[in-house]
């Protein structure tokens, strides 16, 4: 549960940083009346990463888990000139709010959404022959992140970015007796992450309105 001081900083952090938009307001809108869980991004660390993606002028971003589309647009909004987004769900309810929301967002020509499991999609990106992408947001189903993470090194150049959402889940991750699928996923990608030669990564704990986790940054080497 998030502290209510948290809450108050997220509010407060947002008042000042998030100009109103009516394009995410209404993605989150139209999200929640559709009963798509309330666990997207808040809109500070959907500014971060449209921070990072710009400060990498990132033209191609991969995400793993669109849920409603806010993140997307988020990415979406920060890529260069010309630049392309794919985002992977396997929820069609999910796609079906996430498309609406691209498209209200007139980002529908930039943003492509693929409706299948992430893990037939990536080998697809691959075989393919899809250029390498300059970003990818890993924020879908916890336990198979660490398989995730494999495919995006594939998918990936020297200095892209590879950012991993929900790797602290409420400071579980330090219970290695854990026997929440979610904490044990993350275990098992943080110390995959941690082991892997080819990135440079930390991970960084958030507190907000949406609780107490975490972002793993990977920079490819
Ligand atoms: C969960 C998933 C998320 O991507 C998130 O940001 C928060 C929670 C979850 O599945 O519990
Ligand atoms: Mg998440």
């Amino acid at each position: 549960m998030p502290s209510e001081n948290w809450t108050q900083v997220d509010r407060y952090i947002n008042d000042l940083f998030i100009p109103p938009d009516p394009v995410l307001e209404s993605a989150l809108r139209s999200s929640g009346e559709a009963g798509l869980p309330s666990i997207q991004v808040t809109p500070n660390q959907g500014k971060l990463l449209a921070i990072l993606a710009r400060s990498i002028r990132a033209r191609t971003i991969l995400e793993i888990g669109a849920l409603g589309g806010y993140s997307t647009i988020w990415l979406a909004r920060a890529l260069s000139p010309g630049g392309k987004l794919i985002t992977l769900e396997v929820e069609p309810r999910h796609a079906a709010v996430a498309r609406a929301n691209l498209k209200r967002a007139g980002l529908d020509g930039v943003a492509e959404l693929r409706l299948a499991p992430a893990l037939e999609s990536l080998p697809r990106l691959l075989a393919e022959g899809h250029e390498p992408f300059d970003l990818v947001f890993i924020d879908a189903d916890k336990p198979t992140t660490a398989e995730y993470f494999a495919w995006a090194l594939k998918l990936t150049h020297p200095g892209s970015l590879i950012i991993t959402d929900n790797v602290v889940r409420d400071g579980k991750v330090v219970d290695p007796t854990s026997q929440d699928p979610n904490v044990q996923g993350v275990r098992r990608f943080n110390a995959a992450l941690a082991a892997e030669p080819r990135v440079t990564a930390t991970v960084v704990q958030t507190v907000g309105s949406k609780g107490y986790d975490g972002f793993a940054i990977a920079l490819v080497n």
